[in-house]
This record gives structure tokens, sequence and C-alpha cells, in this order.
């Protein structure tokens, strides 16, 4: 997610149970003009376990050449190839969810993107632009060759409007296929859970169910809340790492993500109101955030 799986973000979620992580959305054209930001986000650390690259762009040459020069400078476990962003930007560029409307060129993308590497490829893939296609896209997605389906089950046109993601339709496009297909969507709890039992669905993505609780994914997993103290370990962990890998960026990225997570993580605290209009109303420099960040969450930082 754009801005928010980081490298210190994807640490925390390995470290609080994720099985594999996804990188922030790269632009295979930004790649193939060597911007250095997109390099640098396209870099995963090397000690992550199961991290997918996940690229953007609408020309089958620009994907398949971003695959190729990130795998020659750092290869990550696998790749990812986004089908399924709604942003306006994304649209207007002709990729991510537009893609849905030219089942042909989502054919081509895939097989350059299969030749170009031998390592994992997923696909993430929406229910379709305006009507639901899914079942073409995906088919079309196993016949080139790719090793996983992720599916955001809504339409273009319906965001991430509650009430909009179809369940069902994970759950039929699991049985239709070879592929082990992941769903993606409105899933926080362990009581959300239960609607998967007895189907082919294989894994499922948690994305908003993240924020602000790296560890979603032990809960998920067992049931049960790790202790308020095993719960400041990971958060102090995240800032530590903020500092340590987004300051390659610059100061202005570290300060935005730090207080992007600090707002997630004091959701529910008394005094997060206030909390948070301090961030982002004050002009502090990073030691001022930094102090505040331990004074309120109760953590200490480097
Ligand atoms: C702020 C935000 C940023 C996102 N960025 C991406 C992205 O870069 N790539 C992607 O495949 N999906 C992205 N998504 C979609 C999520 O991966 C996911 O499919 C969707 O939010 C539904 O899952 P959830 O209910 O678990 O969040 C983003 C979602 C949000 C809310």
């Amino acid at each position: 997610m754009a801005e928010i799986s980081t490298a210190a973000f994807r640490k925390v979620c390995y470290l609080g149970g994720a099985d594999a992580c996804y990188t922030e959305m790269i632009s295979a054209k930004a790649v193939m003009f060597n911007n250095k930001k997109t390099l640098a986000m396209a870099l995963v650390e090397p000690d992550e376990p199961k991290t997918f690259v996940q690229i953007f762009g609408s020309e089958p040459d620009d994907i398949a050449g971003a695959i190729r020069k990130i795998e020659e400078i750092r290869p990550p476990y696998g790749f990812d190839l986004n089908m399924g962003c709604p942003m306006k930007k994304d649209i207007k560029g002709r990729n991510g969810a537009f893609l849905h409307t030219d089942p042909a060129k989502v054919r081509r993308i895939v097989r350059a993107a299969r030749a170009a590497t031998k390592r994992p490829l997923s696909v993430k893939i929406r229910k379709g632009y305006i009507k639901d296609n899914s079942t073409e896209i995906a088919a079309i997605v196993e016949e080139e060759g790719a090793d996983l389906l992720v599916v955001h089950p809504r339409l273009k046109s319906e965001m991430f409007l509650p009430g909009t993601c179809d369940f069902d339709l994970s759950i039929r496009l699991a049985a239709e296929r070879r592929i082990p297909v992941i769903h993606s969507g409105d899933i926080v709890a362990t009581a959300d859970l239960p609607r998967f039992a007895g189907s082919r669905v294989a894994g499922i993505m948690i994305g908003r169910g993240a924020f602000g609780q790296p560890w979603v994914f032990d809960v998920l997993k067992t049931g049960t809340e790790p202790s308020p103290e095993r719960k400041r370990e990971l958060i102090t962990l995240h800032f530590n790492l903020i500092g340590l890998y987004s300051s390659r960026l610059s100061e202005k990225v570290v300060m935005n993500e730090l207080k992007r997570n600090a707002v997630w993580y004091s959701r529910g605290m008394t005094g997060a109101t206030a909390f948070r209009n301090a961030l982002y109303q004050n002009r502090w420099k990073l030691e001022d955030l930094l102090r505040e960040l331990e004074r309120f969450l109760g953590i200490s930082l480097i």
C-alpha cells in the first residue's frame, strides 16, 4: 500500500505473524527511467522472507524491463502485478483497475512478466471495472503462468465502499482456478474468517486491518492478542526502523510516515484527538516529534 507498506512496516508485520508481504506500488516506467526514489522503494531488505515487489504499469515491455532490472540489482522473493488500483492517477495512466477493460492487454502483460522472471509471480485484480469480468481475467492470469491470484472483490466503481465486498466471488474464483487464490477485503477479526471454511481460498491478505496493529496476523491465526509489552516493543521497533530505512528518502518522508502510524497506534487511547492535532498542527522538527511520540505512546526511541 502506497506510503504504508514500507520496509519498516513490513518488518513489524512479519514479526506480527504475516507469512508474506507486498511492497508499495512501484511504477514500471519510473524504474525504467532509473528514478532514485522508486528504485529505493523497490529494493527489499535482504532479511525479508517472502516479499513481493508490486509493479504497476500499462506497457508489457516496461513491466518486463522493470522486473529484470529489480531482479538484477536485488532480487526479491517474488513480483506482483497491480491490476486493482482505482485511484484517478492510475486510471488516467491506463493501469491499475483500468486493465480490467482490456483483457488482451492483461494477457500481454502477464505473459511478458512471466517471461521476465522465474520467481513467484502474483497478480492482484478486482471484481471488474464497471461490470464483473473477474472470471475472464482470472483465467487469463492462470493461463499465462502466474503462480498466485489475489482478488479484491469490489468493482473499480465501488472503490473501498463498506458493504460492497463480494466474499462469495473470492470463494467462486478459488473453486474455478488451479492456482492459489488469496482474498483481500474487509477482514479485520477472527469472526470474519468462518465464511471461508470449506472453500478453496488459499489465504487472506490484510490491508487496513493492519494499520496500527501489525500483530493482527497472529491475532487472526491464534485468536489471542499480544501483551501490551509486546505491542509496545513492536511499535518501538517500527518507529526506529522508519528512521533507519526511510531516511534514505528524506526527512519529510520519515516525518510523514511516523505521524501516519502514530495516529493509527493512538486510536482508542485517552487524549488521542489532541495528540493527533498536535502532530499535524505543530511545526516540529524530527527531534520534537520523536519526543512527543515517546511521551504519548509510552515508548523509548533511539
Ligand atoms: C490507503 C490504501 C492504499 C492502498 N494501496 C494499495 C496498493 O498500493 N496496491 C494494492 O494492490 N492495493 C492497495 N490497496 C488496496 C488493498 O490492498 C486492499 O485490496 C483493499 O484495501 C481491501 O482490503 P482491506 O479491507 O484489508 O483493506 C490500498 C488500500 C488502501 C486503503
